[in-house]
């Protein structure tokens, strides 16, 4: 091996000690972390601040990078910004600014671009300007979430699929997305029993883009998402990473829900840019 590991969680995450993402990794060393991203289903790595292109370098491994949705402040290119600095002034931006409001909704538990009918392999999440205190962002493994069900709720889970929409996590949170938002931003039925390609290890694909059960009563399917959520994020199951500048993290969309934590976006400054790797045909046993 050419890299160490260190647990992040006892079920899940691992700091990846030795890699320099802003030099070039060669082909055997990405083969190594694309392994242990399929393992471990999160990864850290520690280093310098890290520009857009080798960003967009080390993202590459991963697959093809999504283009970002447009209510994002970089929408419409390969980066998601994720910021309560303006990009024209570089100055903060007030709470009831529309973006900011926007970005309330990754307070909620969520899986990237599970809206889209491909989802999102995984997001790469870099940190160029971190608070003081808070803006951590939190993570949960569904494997793990799957792995503690019942073999009665394992029974009732296999063969449904839920909706995702963006335009149903948003209004949770009192957003409403434009017209040609709503357009832009479909929803998607993906299967709540995923499979893992490469180890087949199995995991629920739930979050809070998703809206009901395809089949069920809205209420019913809807109180049957929230129970199994509840379970997935109980305190125990949840690592909450505290951003350094200069700090990478890659998680396995396909099999973790991650929510961003408060900060005193009044007074600090954050600045995160994301890469996000289209996902890939869902695979059910
Ligand atoms: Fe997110």
């Amino acid at each position: 091996m050419m890299f160490d590991y260190r647990l992040l969680h006892p079920r899940f995450g691992v700091e990846v000690v030795g890699a320099d993402l802003s030099r070039t990794i060669d082909e055997s060393g990405c083969a190594e972390i694309l392994e242990a991203f399929e393992t471990h289903s999160v990864l850290l790595f520690r280093g310098p601040i890290l520009d857009d292109e080798q960003q967009l370098a080390f993202s590459r491994w991963f697959g093809e990078v999504q283009v970002s949705f447009s209510g994002n402040q970089s929408g419409a290119t390969l980066f998601s910004r994720q910021s309560n600095i303006d990009m024209e002034t570089d100055t903060l931006m007030p709470p009831d600014h529309r973006q900011m409001k926007y970005q309330e909704g990754n307070r909620l538990w969520h899986s990237d671009s599970s809206y889209r009918p491909l989802g999102s392999k995984c997001s790469i999440l870099s940190a160029h300007e971190t608070p003081p205190s808070g803006g951590d962002t939190a993570f949960v493994s569904l494997r793990a979430a799957w792995d503690g069900l019942s073999d009665d709720m394992k029974r009732r889970c296999e063969g449904l699929s839920a909706m995702h929409a963006l335009s149903y996590s948003r209004h949770l949170t009192g957003f409403s997305l434009t017209p040609e938002q709503e357009a832009e931003a479909p929803s998607a039925l993906h299967p709540l029993v995923r499979v893992n390609p490469v180890n087949g290890r199995k995991n629920l694909f739930i979050g809070s883009h998703a809206s009901h059960i395809d089949g069920l009563p809205v209420d019913e399917g809807r109180r049957f998402l929230g129970d199994l959520l509840d379970r997935a994020t109980e305190p125990a199951a949840v690592y909450a990473h505290a951003w350094r500048d200069g700090d990478v993290v890659v998680w396995d969309n396909r099999a973790v829900l991650h929510r961003a934590t408060p900060f005193d976006a009044t007074r600090h400054r954050r600045l995160m840019q994301r890469t996000t790797i289209v996902g890939e045909a869902v695979l059910t046993l």
